[in-house]
Parts: C-alpha cells; sequence; structure tokens
C-alpha cells in the first residue's frame, strides 16, 4: 500500500518510521525491495552521489533530474524530495513555485525544507497551496557555509528553547513531519513528546518517531569516513572492488568473455 503522510501520521506511537535516502532508480529500488516507509531524495546526493564538498551547490535542477529517476521505480514508499539552497529564503511565490515543480515535474509526493521558525512561516503558505511539507530543523547541513562546519545542536538552554520552538511552529505551519539533524537526544525525546506530527531523527538518538540514514552510509559503500551515528550493515564498497578488479583482470588476462 502506498505510504501516505496519513499513514505516517498514524504510524507516531506505533512503529518506527523507516526513511532511507536514494538518488536513482537503482537505489530507490533497492530501498523499495527493503520495504522503507520513505524514500528521501536528499540533497545529500551533493557529497554523495555528485562529489560536491557539501550540500550547496546542488540546484533545482539536479534536485528535478534525480527525483524524476526516483519516480520511476514506482515505489509503495513515499518519495520525499529536499528544497535544495538558496531556494526556501527566497519569497513566498517562488518557495511555491519551486516545491510545486518538485511535484509535477519530479513526481516527489512531499518535500523537506530546512529552517526554524522563520521557514515554518513561509512552509505555511506552500502548505496551503497543496504541498506536503516536512520540517528539518537542528543541524541544518545547506548552514554549513555560516556555521563553518558540522555541530551538534540542543546542548544548552538556549537552543533547546529555540529547538522546541521551531519545532512547535513547523507542527503550527502544518508540516506533516519533522526531521531532526544532530540533536541531543534528550532534547529529540522531548520534542518528540511535545508535537503531535511524527519526528524522523538522525544522529539524534532512539527517541524520535522513526530514523533516517544515507544509503551509501548503511551499504557501507563510500571510500571516505562516515558520521560517528552511522551504522554500516554492509560492506559493499569491498565488494564491489573486488568484483570489479577480478573482471578487469579476466578481461587482461582472455578469461572474459
Ligand atoms: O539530504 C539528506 O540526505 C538529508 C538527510 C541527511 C537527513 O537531509
Amino acid at each position: 500500500m502506498k505510504t501516505t503522510t496519513k499513514t505516517l501520521r498514524n504510524l507516531k506511537g506505533q512503529r518506527p518510521i523507516v526513511t532511507l535516502t536514494a538518488y536513482d532508480l537503482i537505489t530507490a529500488q533497492l530501498a523499495e525491495a527493503a520495504g522503507v516507509d520513505v524514500i528521501l531524495v536528499g540533497d545529500s546526493m551533493g557529497n554523495t552521489v555528485l562529489g560536491f564538498e557539501n550540500t550547496v551547490p546542488v540546484t533545482m535542477d539536479m534536485m528535478l533530474h534525480h527525483t524524476a529517476a526516483v519516480a520511476r521505480a514506482k515505489p509503495q514508499a513515499m518519495i520525499l524530495a529536499d528544497v535544495p539552497f538558496g531556494v526556501a529564503g527566497r519569497c513566498v511565490d517562488y518557495v511555491t513555485e519551486m516545491c510545486t515543480r518538485l511535484l509535477q515535474q519530479g513526481g516527489a509526493e512531499a518535500v523537506k525544507i530546512e529552517g526554524g521558525y522563520r521557514r515554518a512561516e513561509t512552509a505555511a503558505a506552500v502548505i496551503r497551496a497543496g504541498v506536503p511539507v516536512m520540517g528539518h530543523i537542528g543541524l541544518k547541513p545547506q548552514d554549513v557555509l555560516q556555521l563553518g562546519g558540522y555541530k551538534k545542536f540542543g546542548k544548552t538552554s538556549s537552543e533547546r528553547e529555540r529547538l522546541l520552538q521551531d519545532a512547535r511552529a513547523w507542527e503550527d505551519a502544518g508540516a506533516f513531519a519533522l526531521l531532526m539533524e544532530m540533536v541531543e537526544p534528550e532534547v529529540a525525546r522531548e520534542i518528540t513528546e511535545a508535537v503531535s506530527i511524527p519526528t524522523i531523527g538522525i544522529g539524534a538518538g532512539p527517541h524520535c518517531d522513526g530514523q533516517v540514514l544515507v544509503i551509501s552510509d548503511v551499504l557501507g559503500l563510500n571510500a571516505g569516513k562516515y558520521p560517528g551515528f552511522v551504522k554500516k550493515y554492509a560492506e559493499l564498497r569491498e565488494v564491489a572492488v573486488k568484483a570489479l578488479t577480478e573482471y578487469a583482470t579476466d578481461v587482461r588476462e582472455k578469461k572474459f568473455p
């Protein structure tokens, strides 16, 4: 059965929601075969598949291209697309138009917007226009240039207050769910209990209503370092390199074909 915003709302308090990123047909098919609830076409594609330093260079055109590839997998999982850097801070009409494009041209069924209570105000108009929106608070990777790096949020009482304010603002704006990235577990718990919408955590501890991870981290496909909160469920990079090395050897030694 197709996962909808209603499915996710009903899962709060029932069982954890499983979210995984995917960026193309093949990764979407893998995520779907594993039975995840939500496929996030994350702008993490900037780092993971496009070779950028961070998510800032990811554009609307890139998001549309990759979301459409994921949509061609026709998953039962919800297709959630990130609103990329530089969009959500613009005027309401522009943000609404870009979110609408992610649905109409990309085939997304919902969008995710990074930001605090100010972005939630903008998102209220997008939601009124009929686009389901997930808010993204805590570490917002699109702020990396302003922050000068990545960090955990909710360590101080003012950060905790601010996170609670942001979470309530997203709920009031009509967001169907809230993603919390790199939030202190106890603060993530407090927010999860304070809002009626489901919370999805990444690096935010076990008390959220669901979890999200990046597919290449879960599969162990990356050559570089992995964030501390990641659990690798496979070492596919090793498996792939071994297979490809055997192929190269076979061709050179005329064993294949
Ligand atoms: O872009 C992304 O993949 C994300 C996750 C890290 C939550 O936003």
